[in-house]
């Protein structure tokens, strides 16, 4: 499903500032894995999604997804593949638009004609009972602007916007780190359930490291560039936050014990 092979990523290559982001990380995820990605500051987590998403060119290696080769394929091409939730809640939805208006652009991905002014009866009664499943009371504002929305509420729909469109591999940076700890609770409850319910690949960045252990299907732990551990199974459930923080000397005043 998604096979990486020998990624590398370097900034400022070819000066002396030269920098190995991610340094041959190697990486086979099947339809179904829900991978956490911990790390400290700047030990390449996002660099890794953004690479994998084709915002940046790789310096080498091979990525491939559900059978084609994506390592140089444009961004907006990767996209229609390709979800992303980021930890701005701003980010994700086109916050002068309506939940229905946001809800239909990210649906008519998923159609080859892509983008539609109108939005049929059919398509309006389908995502006002998809978002009645977020029981979030937002069925009964679908003409209503996303700006007025909290943020929590913004997150929980940008994340349904991005499962609507059946992507293939589903990238969340931090999503949930923004958003106060209720929110923040149902967020991660959400991203469950979609997890499971969709065969999906999903990969979750979180600095919260009981987060990091206690949802999804597998944890890797990336420094400098590398994944220095990745578990799954029962050695996954025989790990501590405790064990992490000792065995791999995490001292990162971020990472949430
Ligand atoms: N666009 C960029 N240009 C230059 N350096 C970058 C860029 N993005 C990230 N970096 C650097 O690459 C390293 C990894 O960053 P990042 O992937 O954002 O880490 P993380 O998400 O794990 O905190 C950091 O040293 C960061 O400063
Ligand atoms: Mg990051």
């Amino acid at each position: 499903m998604l096979n990486i092979e020998n990624l590398t990523k370097k900034f400022y290559k070819g000066t002396v500032n030269e920098f190995t982001a991610i340094d041959g990380i190697n990486l086979h995820a099947a339809p179904g894995e829900f991978i956490t990605i911990i790390g400290s500051n700047g030990a390449g987590k996002s660099t890794l999604m953004n690479s994998i998403a084709g915002v940046y060119a790789i310096d080498g290696g091979k990525i491939t997804l559900d059978g084609t080769e994506i390592s140089r394929m444009p961004e907006h091409r990767r996209a229609r593949n390709i979800g992303r939730v980021f930890q701005d809640p701003l980010k994700g939805t086109a916050f002068d638009m309506t939940i229905e208006e946001n809800l239909s652009i990210a649906y008519n991905k998923t159609r080859s004609r892509g983008f539609q002014a109108g939005i049929s009866k059919a398509d309006r009664a389908l995502f006002k009972d998809k978002v009645s499943m977020l029981s979030m009371g937002l069925e009964d504002r679908m003409k209503e602007k996303v700006k007025l929305l909290s943020g929590g509420q913004r997150q929980a729909l940008t994340l349904f916007m991005a499962v609507i469109a059946k992507p293939v591999l589903l990238l969340l940076d931090e999503h949930t780190a923004a958003l106060d700890p209720a929110a923040a609770k149902k967020v991660l409850e959400m991203t469950d359930f979609f997890a499971e319910d969709e065969r999906m690949v999903t990969m979750m960045i979180t600095h919260n490291m009981k987060n990091a252990l206690e949802h999804g299907t597998r944890t890797i732990l990336m420094k400098e560039g590398k994944t220095v551990m990745d578990i799954r199974g029962a050695e996954r459930e025989n790990m501590t936050v405790e064990k992490l923080v000792e065995k791999f000397e995490i001292d990162n005043d971020r990472m949430l014990l």
